[in-house]
């Protein structure tokens, strides 16, 4: 996995793709390199990351070039696996984001013709079968060449003595930015926009050939024609804005991400009922959430809010894990949550829905992603880019579509609709409340990061919130966490409490109330210091727990909003506390492109 750049124009390439790679480095990155075009092809490329190699790196003259970030899948971070990687003449280089699943039998095949491997990765391939099928016309080479590859790719293509960059996407994606006297290409937007805001998305199978000066885009040897996007976010957006982390950055826009996205929506007075097409043909006898993940816990709440508003059945399922089921589908509305739209796992399930004659709605947070290009449909949330490998704002928005559907669709009586709507309101300043409250927070984050296991337990609604309060703090403290619903902790986890591992309990003011502090005592009488997130005037809980953060009263159904931004808070700052790279932690990947 990893990030691809190209740049071909009047300029210095060099300068320009370090910069380019610089912006995607959060997706993750343990090698990079460049490859650039001046009498020759150079290249220079290492283990280390985009900063390190612009210190180092020689100065590479040309006015066109690639780049890549790596994340290592096949073969270990170092120099001779990091891309670029180059054919045996040193005539062309290549840059791949994905995966080639038979490289095993196309390297034996090319090692057998004579070529010559250096690394252990799949994409050494790739420069070899394009030199093998090279008769003069680099894009042609290009598409022979990838009628041998089973797998994944965003990938782009430099030959010598070519004045063009030939650019392949399947399932992952790449852009092409239209600049003024140059062109760009990448596999993701941030990448470019110091330089343009017009871009254009390839589709599946799409080959672009780009000159200073022309882009043409190809799909089985026939031209084709691509809108042109223009990208309504600003490099400022895509920037930390005086925060010291995007995670940062990230939590604290969220009060404008729900203004945002109900805005969308519910335009100022009702929720918007009119384009829902997909959902009303189908007339709803069941409904199907399908995402990884964050958005899979996004997912996990909206069952609540559905079934609640909605009267009908939601099945969650793991998108990774969809594949593997048995389905009975019919009158089943799908929705596909997936803050990238590019997440390999997720857009798998979508196209099995699809074969199976299901229609789709996808939400998801970028413009132009493959999911909105797969689906029937397609939601977009209002998060603006979040550059941060966790999720924070994107889930947040995720939320507010969820909210939005059901209450749209609901068969709630209108005064608890009008409730609910006034309560949807008011989440921005809620949400703001628990911001303003750091400070207890960060009290809390200095205990927890002494520790090295962490339950998370929640009831009801409050129970994917304990799931996503894990996942977000193991994957930026490495903190072991485990979110628990509450009354199963008694069936095993019980032979782990003690005064080593923390419990940290989420207390709703609903149904699940008496259980919960039931659960707190018990938790208490094995030893675990016990953390509690609850409702403010909670007196109960204060007596109770070790530790209290006390959230803004909400109706219970949005108690997730405020919990999970307190829980973002805590992992951030846990993390901070332990020093730990928060905006791109180890192994981890701010789109997963990989199945
Ligand atoms: C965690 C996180 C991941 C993503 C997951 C799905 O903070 O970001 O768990 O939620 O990889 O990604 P999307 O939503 O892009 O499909």
């Amino acid at each position: 996995m990893g990030s691809v750049v190209g740049y071909i124009g009047d300029k210095q390439a060099q300068p320009i793709l370090l910069n380019c790679l610089a912006k995607l480095e959060y997706r993750g990155c343990d090698s990079c390199g460049i490859a650039v075009l001046g009498g020759s092809i150079e290249l220079y490329k290492d283990a280390v990351r985009v900063k390190e190699l612009a210190k180092v790196a020689p100065q590479l003259g040309g006015t066109m070039g690639i780049g890549h970030t790596r994340l290592a899948t096949h073969g270990e971070p170092s120099q001779v696996n990091a891309h670029p990687h180059l054919d045996c003449h040193g005539t062309i280089a290549v840059v791949h984001n994905g995966i080639i699943n038979n490289f095993r039998e196309l390297k034996r095949q090319l090692i057998s013709e004579g070529h010559n491997f250096v690394s252990e990765t799949d994409t050494e391939v790739m420069p070899h079968l394009i030199e093998k099928y090279y008769t003069g016309n680099l894009e042609e080479a290009v598409e022979a060449a990838l009628r041998d590859v089973e797998g994944s790719y965003a990938m782009i293509v430099l030959r010598a003595s070519e004045p063009k960059l030939v650019a392949a996407s399947k399932d992952s994606p790449l852009i092409i930015g239209i600049g003024d006297r140059g062109n760009f290409i990448a596999s993701d937007v941030p990448a470019i926009l110091d330089y343009t805001d017009r871009v254009i998305y390839l589709e599946e199978g799409d080959i672009g050939v780009v000159t200073p000066d022309s882009i043409k885009i190809r799909k089985d040897g026939m031209e084709v024609d691509r809108e042109e996007h223009k990208i309504l976010w600003s490099v400022e957006e895509a920037q930390k804005a005086g925060y010291e982390h995007f995670m940062l950055k990230e939590i604290h826009e969220q009060p404008k991400v729900i203004r945002d996205t109900l805005g969308e929506y519910t335009r100022v007075a009702e929720p918007a009922v009119d384009d829902l097409a997909v959902m009303r043909a189908v007339g709803i006898e069941s409904m199907l959430m399908l995402a990884c993940g964050t958005s899979y816990h996004a997912a996990l709440i909206g069952k609540y809010v559905v079934e609640e508003l909605l009267r009908v059945p939601v099945r969650v399922e793991i998108a990774s894990e969809f594949s593997y089921y048995v389905q009975t589908l019919a009158g089943t509305a799908a929705i596909v949550i997936t803050q990238s739209g590019e997440t390999a796992d997720t857009l798998r399930a979508i196209r099995r829905l699809k074969g199976v004659g299901c229609r789709v709605v996808a939400i998801t947070n970028v413009v132009g992603s493959a999911a909105s290009r797969v689906a029937d449909q397609t939601i977009y949330t209002r998060a603006g880019p979040e550059i941060s490998v966790a999720a924070t704002k994107s889930f947040m928005a995720q939320l507010m579509v969820l909210y939005w559907l059901a209450m749209s669709y609901s068969k709630a009586d209108s005064r608890r609709l009008a409730s609910l709507l006034m309560g949807l309101r008011q989440l921005p300043s809620k949400v703001q409340q628990v911001l303003d409250d750091e400070d207890k927070i960060l009290e809390c984050a200095k205990f927890l990061s002494r520790y090295e296991d962490v339950f998370f337990i929640g009831r009801g609604i409050s129970f994917p919130v304990a799931l996503e309060g894990a996942l977000k703090l193991k994957e930026t403290s490495y903190i072991h966490a485990e979110g628990y619903a509450a009354g199963e902790l008694k069936h095993g986890p019980f032979a782990l409490l003690g005064g080593d591992t923390p419990v940290i309990a989420i207390v709703a003011r609903d149904n699940t109330y008496e259980a919960m502090l039931t659960d707190i005592k018990e938790v208490k009488a094995r030893g675990s210091p016990v953390m509690a997130l609850a409702e403010e005037g909670d007196e109960a809980i204060g007596e109770l727990a070790d530790l209290v953060i006390t959230v803004p009263r909400v109706d219970t159904m949005f108690s997730p909003v405020v919990n999970v931004v307190a829980l973002q808070l805590l992992a951030y700052y846990t993390a901070k506390q332990r020093g730990c790279p928060i905006d791109s932690p180890r192994n981890l990947a701010k789109s997963v492109t990989v199945e």
